[in-house]
Order: C-alpha cells, then structure tokens, then sequence
C-alpha cells in the first residue's frame, strides 16, 4: 500500500448503549466505522432505568459481575464527561442509592445483604427507619430500616442515549439503517444486538435469550416532594426501584419475566411496580403517569456478557442482562482493544470473565439459575 494505510473498516449492528459505545470508541480509535441501526425503539437501552448500580444489583449466582461492573463504574465520570462535550447532558448523578425495607423479613434480608457485601469487601452502612428518612423526608413513615450505598449511581439512560448519536456523528460514524445493504466490505463485523444477537449469529443459539421488564415513568409537579437518590425497596419480599432524575422523571422498575421476545406491557406487571412504589413513596399519587413500557434484556446464564472474537472477522457484545448501561464503557473500551490494540492489552480478567466461549465446556443452556419471576 502507498501513503498512509488503509483504515480498518469495522461495521457495528446494533443501535442501542453497546452498539453506539463500541461504534464511537473504535471510530475514535482511528477505524473506518458504519453502524447499522437496528429499530432503536425495541431495544433494550431506551427502557432501561440508568442504574450503574454494581453493587445493589450484585447476585450471589453471578460472580463475575460484581468486579468488572466496580471497574466500569470508575470509567462512568470520564465517559460521562466526554458524552457532555456534546452538548447533551447525560444525566449522571452521584448521590448514591439507598435500600429500604418495610417488613421484618425485608430488615432480614437487608442484614443478609450487609453480610454478603461484608464478605466481598464492601462495608454499607445499616440505617434505622427514621435514619433513611432522613436521607430522604418523602420515604413513607412504615420504613423499618435500610442501607446506605453511596457507591452505586446514575444516569438518565436517554439523554445517554442521545449523547451517544450526537457524539458518533462528530467522530465520523456512518449511520445507515437495517436492511440498506451497505454492510458489506468490512474487515470486521461487532454484533450488538442485545437479546436479538443470536438471530443473527447462531453459534450464540442457547447462550442469550430475552428477559422482559417492565417499567413505569412518572413525573413529579413542581411542588411534590421528590427522592434525590435511587431507593431501592423491598416490600414484604418484592423488589422495586425508584430511580429519580433531577428533571422531576421518575422511574420506577422493574419485573423480570421469561416470556420469549415478547414486550407487552402487563395489567399486572404495572399494578405490581406502582402497589410497591407507592408503598415506599406515597407521594407518587401526585405524580404524572408519562410511560409504561416493556423492555427485552439479553440475558447470559451467569449474568456477565459476551463481548469477545467468535471468528476471524466477528466480535460480539450482548447479553449484558441488567446490566447494559452500567458496563457500556467497558464494553466499548475492550471491543476497541480488541479490534484495534488501541487503548493497550486488556485487561486479562475482563477478557475471561466476558469470553463468549467459556461456557462451552460447561452448560450451553441460558437458563438463568435463580429461573424467571421478578427479581
Ligand atoms: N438494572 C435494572 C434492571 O435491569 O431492571
């Protein structure tokens, strides 16, 4: 080749926080990239709460996740900073999250987390009912008690969203939507599908499938009291989260239900969210009902993803289950390492625990061991 060589074309299938993550990363690392947007309103960043939240949404059945999750919670400032020189404010808020109980088997299971996170290095701090009021006057009186976890935060997952399309075109990405045929001629192909990968890569066939949640949006009026942080709840042994916005959104999610790529929004599903929510926040009877919707997770056995070659010519980065936005820079730093060496060697345990290939000596079934049902 004479003059400068020819940049590595890199074409990325998926609109949502992976797809343009990896897209803005690998463009910004010197690669030739075209992505091609899937329908943007199916996928699973839109419904998505903002929760970067290693620590609340740590599972003793998913190990892996705990670690790499802290790493791309400590990428989440710079990210975020970046995203903003677009003009687009991402959101991202750092007061941390509280987790409340209502019943004396909630308080329970609060010492039962407290404990786990003890033997894992994380130190949170227990809470009385009226400590967490507190830390925020609009928990309604019942709260029997909770925990402070200031490390687990933010962001409002469309405004992140909007920054990514806005910072992709700056950095020169080609955005062509499915079905143009312009796919062709590239050097590599990064799949970021989420729970519809395996559609198009079948060798994934058995190791992402789907998890719908379902989610409310509210709006607060100008003088209802709000949360400043995100609560997470667990009322006589359900689970619910409230994550709040400083524009007055408030999100409230989310069930968790192995229903096949099915994204209907339940009777059930929304009475459940808002019966929970209003237990610990009554003053959501004053707030306005903007959305109801229903997302499809990528779901992966052990709950951490697969973001790693699977040929010559393909990466993939899906089966981030409830964790998309959260690992969203990690994701796109490693697939960029991967594709290009920019950004130095990767890390040895990231690459480990996200290899698409590590469950292939062992079980290739995606069940998900704690089964379907709202987490
Ligand atoms: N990360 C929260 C959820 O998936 O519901």
């Amino acid at each position: 080749m004479t003059g400068s060589a020819r940049r590595t074309r890199v074409t990325v299938i998926g609109g949502g926080v992976i797809g343009l993550s990896c897209a803005w990363r690998l463009a910004r690392a010197g690669t030739d990239v075209t992505l091609v947007e899937l329908d943007p309103e199916q996928g699973a960043s839109r419904i998505a709460a903002g929760m970067l939240a290693p620590i609340t949404e740590a599972h003793p059945t998913e190990p892996g996740l705990l670690a790499t999750g802290r790493l791309s919670v400590d990428a989440w400032p710079q990210f975020a900073a970046e995203l903003a020189d677009t003009g687009i404010d991402p959101g991202y808020t750092t007061t941390g999250t509280l987790v409340v109980g209502y019943s004396a088997d909630d308080l329970a299971a609060l010492e039962e987390l407290a404990a786990r996170l003890a033997t894992l290095g994380i130190d949170v701090e227990r809470l009385t009912g009226s400590a967490c009021r507190r830390y925020e006057p609009a928990l309604a009186p019942g709260v029997r008690g909770g925990l402070s976890v200031p490390g687990d935060h933010s962001v409002d997952n469309r405004a992140v969203l909007r920054g990514l399309q806005a910072a992709v075109a700056v950095a020169g990405v080609r955005v062509v939507a499915e079905g143009t045929g312009e796919t062709t001629g590239a050097d590599v192909t990064v799949v970021a599908a989420g729970a519809w990968t395996p559609l198009l890569v079948p060798a994934l066939a058995d190791l992402v499938r789907p998890a719908r949640g379902e989610n409310v949006r509210l709006t607060a009026g100008r003088h209802t009291p709000v949360l400043t942080r995100t609560v997470r709840a667990l009322v006589d042994g359900r689970a619910v989260y409230l994550v709040p916005r400083s524009t007055g959104e408030l999100v409230v999610g989310a069930t968790q239900d192995e229903v096949g790529f099915d994204r209907t929004v339940t009777a059930g599903g929304i009475h459940r969210l808002l019966t929970d929510a209003r237990r610990a926040l009554p003053t959501i009877d004053e707030y306005a009902l903007a959305e109801t919707s229903a997302g499809l997770r990528p779901m992966s056995a052990d709950g951490a993803p697969l973001v790693g070659w699977i040929s010559d010519d393909t990466v993939v980065a899906t089966g981030h289950g409830r964790n998309g936005i959260l690992l969203a820079p990690l994701t796109a730093a490693l697939v960029t390492q991967l594709v290009t060496g920019v950004g130095g060697a990767p890390d040895a345990e990231v690459v480990r625990a996200f290899a698409p290939d590590r469950f292939a000596s062992g079980t290739r079934r995606a069940a998900h061991p704690t089964g379907g049902g709202t987490r």
